[in-house]
């Protein structure tokens, strides 16, 4: 499946994460899950960098994760937070809430759909979806190649980020590639990988029209993880979900 996270992009998932200066998602998720009863899904917990404290502040927390590399991560690095390998649209189950952090939904095909099956395995949802405004104000190119990030690895080399993207304002949806250059000291490239995610985004109205529409409500909104200013570009925006009455 074209979601699931693997090779370097999967292997790098961390450090990039964890060099980048934002804010976290780990107080936000807490917070919720504070105040939910029965056992929560997590859906696409990754390496288990969010999984992992959140079993061990004692949340009853599973998690859920595609990619055989990332959910071999997430045992190696917290073997004590459960975690099912397979993918969400293959999954059964009822829960006392869903977690859905870091954009993962977007990258589902058919949100509606997927609304609606998540309606019926909980009451629940906690979502946290970004906006493109850098790739819709033009503030990024579109259709090249530009420098993302980079990060000095553990072991000395470079791990550099390269992104190209691609709108389709139509559909709403943001194809973006990724190639990751593992480089040595000379700069020489020794290891390349190129990776493609489409990215699903929802205006405000849009997105709104959808939950009611498949049966959401909306319990608590959280700009930009909590951070920023009032009247900030709102670029990810966190989603306390609840089953609207019938
Ligand atoms: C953006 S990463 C977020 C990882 C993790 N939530 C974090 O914040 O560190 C998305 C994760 O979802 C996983 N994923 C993608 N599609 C999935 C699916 N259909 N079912 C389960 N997991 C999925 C990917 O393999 C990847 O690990």
């Amino acid at each position: 499946m074209k979601s699931a996270y693997r090779g370097l992009e999967a292997r790098w998932h961390d450090l990039f994460w964890e060099a980048e200066e934002g804010p976290s998602e780990l107080l936000l998720l807490d917070a919720f899950l504070q105040e939910k009863d029965g056992r929560a899904l997590y859906v696409g917990s990754g390496s288990g960098r969010l999984l992992g404290p959140l079993v061990a502040a004692g949340h009853d927390l599973r998690g859920l994760e595609i990619s055989p590399e990332m959910a071999a991560l997430s045992r190696e690095k917290f073997p004590q937070a459960g975690l099912v390998e397979e993918s969400w649209q293959e999954h059964e189950g009822s829960y006392g809430a869903i977690v859905i952090p870091a954009f993962t939904f977007q990258l589902f095909e058919d949100p509606q759909r997927q609304l609606q099956r998540l309606r019926q395995q909980t009451d629940h949802l906690y979502l946290t979806l970004f906006f493109p405004w850098a790739e819709l104000s033009g503030d990024l190119p579109s259709n090249e190649w530009y420098f993302d990030r980079s990060m000095t690895l553990p072991s000395g080399e470079t791990a550099e980020l390269q992104t190209r993207h691609k709108l389709k304002e139509q559909t709403g949806s943001l194809v973006r590639r990724h190639r990751y250059l593992m480089k040595d000291a000379e700069g020489e490239v020794m290891r390349r990988e190129e990776t493609e995610q489409r990215i699903r985004f929802f205006t405000d109205v849009a997105l709104k029209k959808l939950l009611k529409k498949t049966g959401w409500e909306v319990e608590k909104e959280i700009f930009n993880l909590g951070d920023g200013e009032e009247d900030d570009l709102i670029y990810v925006s966190t989603l306390h979900l609840r089953a609207s009455e019938k």
